[in-house]
């Protein structure tokens, strides 16, 4: 049985913050025009995986501290009864940062200031404990305690040392010779109080302020390590990877859609055609009304609704934005296609390139060959 707060004065409550206000620029052109954290994801808005964990964890209210296209998440999620929680929304006329968004998601809280409150980024795909996450912070009383992954190359992130009680000693920005590879895993749990200290209504990091702040004037602040499955999606390569991952069961979440064969090679929603001579494998979703002809090969990738793969295409690590057309014999590996884009035959689209929304390539546009 977890410990839970006991300051509320609700003793049921639970809040968390979901930081979903970021503009998403690495995964562009799929962020044109949705928000990153309502891309769909294994068949659901990649959030419903994170409200879903949240509410198995305990969590019963949640509040969405928005910025870019905050209109779309209310009409997706609205009141949360959905997910068995209840959502209010925070909106920022300007993006504050993620120290700057949580300090002004405070003021749709309802927790009292010593009760925790757990907070996430809106793009992480965990499978961590967070109910011992939260028991770790309500019995050492720690102002924050965060979660703390270990990867094999930190070089790319900040990373965290601790102290052998567990106390986090720093935040490093990157380097290339990092003192060790456990690195901030984007969950938080804050005593609230701790919240209403971070300065209102200007931009600031929590990473870069709000923690080594916290850090200098003696707080407790924890790591509560965990190496259970974890992935920021951002980028194009993590978020066909995560989705994937979700629908070969490698990360268990409640959120995933009843569909018969998954956990497996393919996720095909209701209203797609998959033909009987096509091969889909390595956990790719086949969104709805999509159409995949003789032949065709796609392995490892995201297809959003509406998309149209031609007679024996090719397609492996991609995601194919809504409603785009894929020539016959076609050749796509490692590419992002952006809403509404065709991609005539001849075409051999590799290595991270990206289509942008509504693109026609012609006949043999683009091809890369070793032969010349
Ligand atoms: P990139 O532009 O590709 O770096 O993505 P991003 O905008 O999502 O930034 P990043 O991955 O660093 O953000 C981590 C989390 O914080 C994501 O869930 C973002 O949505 C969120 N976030 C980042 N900046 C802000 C902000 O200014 N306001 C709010 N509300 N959320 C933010």
């Amino acid at each position: 049985m977890s410990m839970r707060p006991n300051a509320s004065a609700d003793p049921e409550l639970l809040e968390a913050i979901l930081l979903v206000g970021g503009q998403g620029t690495r995964l562009r052109p799929l962020t044109i025009g949705m928000p990153k954290p309502l891309l769909p994801t294994a068949g659901v808005p990649f959030l419903a995986h994170q409200l879903a964990r949240a509410a198995t964890s305990g969590v019963t209210r949640v509040v969405l501290a928005t910025a870019y296209r905050a209109e779309m998440f209310a009409e997706c999620l609205g009141d949360g009864s959905a997910f068995g929680l209840e959502i209010s929304y925070v909106h920022e006329e300007v993006p504050l940062g993620t120290g700057g968004a949580i300090r002004n998601a405070a003021a749709g809280l309802r927790s009292k200031p010593d009760s925790p409150v757990v907070v996430l980024n809106g793009d992480i795909l965990s499978g961590h404990d967070l109910a011992a996450q939260l028991d770790l912070h309500c019995k050492d009383d720690a102002a924050v305690t965060l979660h703390l992954v270990e990867v094999p190359d930190p070089a790319p992130f900040g990373c965290v040392p601790t102290d052998s009680a567990g106390r986090v000693t720093a935040f490093l920005e990157k380097t290339p010779n990092p003192v060790t590879n456990r690195i901030n895993a984007g969950c938080y749990v804050f005593r609230r109080e701790v919240i209403d200290e971070i300065p209102a209504g200007r931009v600031a990091s929590v990473e870069r302020e709000t923690f080594p702040a916290l850090i200098d004037a003696g707080a407790v602040v924890l790591g509560y390590q965990d190496n259970s499955y974890w992935l920021d999606v951002g980028t194009p390569e993590a978020f066909v990877r995560g989705s994937c991952d979700l629908v070969l069961g490698r990360l268990r979440s409640a959120a995933l859609p009843a569909v018969p064969g998954v956990p497996g090679e393919a996720m095909v929603l209701d209203g797609a055609t998959v033909d009987a001579r096509a091969t889909v494998v390595g956990g790719t979703v086949v969104g709805t009304g999509a159409v995949i002809a003789d032949g065709a090969r796609v392995a490892g990738s995201v297809l959003f609704d509406g998309v149209r793969i031609g007679v024996n295409a090719r397609i492996s690590d991609s995601v194919i934005g809504r409603d785009a057309v894929i020539e016959a014999g076609v050749v796509l590996d490692g590419v992002v296609i952006g809403e509404g884009s065709r991609i005539a035959a001849g075409n051999e689209l590799r290595a991270g390139m990206r289509v942008w929304p509504g693109v026609e390539l012609g006949p043999t546009s683009i091809r890369f060959s070793t032969d010349t």
